[in-house]
């Protein structure tokens, strides 16, 4: 079934909040591009997103909010973030910033990062939805992973109009392009996307200037702002059955015990869980076996994660 394409009223914005609540997937304009929204708390609802998407990678997603006190239970501001927000909120400025202990974004959401990328956008019906949902809501670019970003919704419902729920139509976005993305390491701005608020503004409103993360003098910029979650324990991929002493973490019909990422065999559910249960073995084994996972749909994304996780540690 192809999503509906309905005008913003309140009644399609009600209609937007319950589907999210039940975890489905909105497509909403912002005044920078068409996003994909889902409940940014519910690590299904995001499994649906990179599924929709077609992502290869848990790429990490932009959690919108509507209110400083939405934003603040979300992320820890230093003093430079907190000027950047002032002078930019609501707007196409994404922040990248320490994720608060206690906020609601999924780990999935942040694809294992210990910081959050955040944004107030500025849109009405963008901000109309997230006050009348009252959580974030993670929102990457409303096109199929590869393609460009959507400005209006005939380009959202020709990539995505099967695979989500609705489409809120909010005409033409103003801005047209993406916000820019900046993070911090400890004060200092580092630039990780050019986009909608120009990058000589942010470096007047922060008074010094702003380096690339392309930059080769940028002192190692993205290593040190990608801390991504890694076990400590060791990982054994394609494993049958556990060893003495591991922990083993199953997909699929599986007599042999450990946390099940989908006992059906469903990788939706399977993308959902991952975090949590690779946390959990963790915790309570020096090694992880790990069974054969599908390279099909979510699969390749599940698979290139725990791959990551275990090349990190044998090397
Ligand atoms: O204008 C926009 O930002 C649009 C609208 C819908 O808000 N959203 C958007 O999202 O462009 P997306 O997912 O297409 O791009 C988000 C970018 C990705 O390149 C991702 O890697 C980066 O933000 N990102 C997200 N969280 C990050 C983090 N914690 N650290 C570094 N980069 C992050
Ligand atoms: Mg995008």
């Amino acid at each position: 079934m192809t999503a509906p394409v309905v005008p913003i009223l309140p009644e399609t914005i009600a209609l937007a909040a319950e589907i999210l609540s039940g975890g489905g997937l909105v497509a909403i304009p912002t005044e920078t591009v068409y996003g994909l929204a889902a409940d940014a708390s519910n690590p299904e609802a995001v499994a649906r997103i990179y599924e929709a998407k077609g992502r290869p990678r848990f790429n990490p997603l932009i959690a919108h909010v509507a209110s400083w006190e939405m934003a603040e239970a979300e992320a820890v501001f230093s003093d430079a973030a907190r000027t950047c927000a002032r002078a930019f909120w609501p707007g196409p400025l994404t922040l990248v910033l320490p994720a608060a202990p206690g906020g609601q974004v999924s780990d999935l959401a942040r694809a294992g990062l210990d910081t959050l990328a955040i944004r107030w956008p500025a849109h009405l019906a963008a901000r109309s939805l997230i006050t009348a949902f009252g959580r974030p809501l993670v929102a990457p670019s409303a096109n199929l992973s590869g393609h460009v970003s959507p400005t209006r919704a005939e380009h959202v419902a020709a990539d995505l109009g099967e695979r989500i729920d609705l489409i809120l139509d909010g005409g033409p976005c103003e801005v047209g392009m993406e916000s820019t993305i900046l993070g911090f390491i400890g004060e200092t701005p580092v630039l990780l996307r050019p986009g909608g608020v120009p990058t000589p503004l942010l470096e007047v409103t922060l008074g010094r200037p702003i380096r690339s993360h392309e930059d080769p003098n940028a002192i190692n910029a993205p290593g040190q702002l990608k801390s991504h979650y890694a076990p400590k324990a060791r990982l054994r991929l394609n494993a049958d059955a556990p060893e003495d002493g591991e922990g083993f973490l199953a997909f699929g019909p599986s007599v042999a015990g450990g946390l099940n990422l989908s006992p059906s065999g469903d990788l939706v559910e399977a993308a959902s869980k991952l975090f949590a249960m690779l946390r959990a073995l963790d915790a309570r084994f020096p090694r992880i076996a790990v069974a054969p996972i599908p390279e099909t749909g979510l699969g390749e994304a599940i698979n290139d994660r725990l791959r990551r996780a275990a090349y990190r540690e044998a090397g």
